[in-house]
């Protein structure tokens, strides 16, 4: 079985990212699991591809196996894109998913609701063992309420409503949020492109 190592130590996102590729018979280890250590890895990327690269990249370096690396965020379009790489930071330090979603909804108090668009993104990288590397973006759009709604999920999800539904990311269970979710929709990207990768190696 291939080993890949997660450049995170979150088991939510090891557990969705090994059933949406359980077709290749990937093992996913989180980097912790693999022997990483503590050394943080800096991120400071300004884009997410960057910043995914750079977690990617650090593990594959120091382990030597296969490593995959995500990154993600909100944009919000009247914000010129921010929180976007800063999203877990946006209120400064320590880090807290409620002064986060006060200060977004101080910052667009006087926003109209046509003017709350926003979007989230993932950004995938999966560097192979031999170094070749693969990457997907998935995105999902949505609109910034006025309140907090729902009690589900984590960071933005009680602001980020999804018109279509009428409900709030924090207001579906995690399957309802996977099967539209910017990481779920970049898994599927990526899923598509291993496939054609192992395809295009089959044929050499
Ligand atoms: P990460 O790169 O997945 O750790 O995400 C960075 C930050 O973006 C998180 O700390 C959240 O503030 C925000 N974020 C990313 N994905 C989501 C999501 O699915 N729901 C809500 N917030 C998210």
């Amino acid at each position: 079985m291939k080993k890949i190592v997660l450049a995170s130590g979150n088991r939510h996102k090891l557990e969705e990212i090994q059933t949406m590729l359980k077709d290749f018979g990937f093992e996913l280890v989180t980097m912790k699991d693999a022997g990483y250590g503590d050394e943080d890895i800096i991120e400071d990327g300004d884009t997410f591809e960057a910043n995914s690269m750079i977690k990617a990249l650090a593990v594959h370096k120091k382990l030597g196996f296969a490593s995959l690396a995500d990154d993600s965020g909100l944009m919000v379009d009247v914000l010129g894109g921010a929180p976007g790489v800063y999203s877990a930071r946006f209120a400064g330090e320590p880090k807290s998913d409620e002064n986060n979603n006060r200060l977004l909804l101080e910052k667009l108090a006087e926003i109209p609701d046509e003017r709350r668009t926003a979007r989230f993104v993932t950004v995938l990288t999966l560097i192979m063992e031999n170094g070749d590397v693969l990457t997907a973006r998935g995105e999902v759009e949505g609109i910034i309420g006025h309140a907090p709604k729902g009690v589900n999920g984590f960071g933005y999800d009680p602001l980020f409503f999804v018109p279509h539904l009428n409900k709030t990311f924090a207001e579906l269970t995690s399957d309802e949020k996977n099967a539209l979710s910017h990481r779920g929709n970049a898994l599927v990207a990526l899923k598509e492109k291993i496939g054609q990768y192992y395809e295009a190696l089959s044929r050499q």
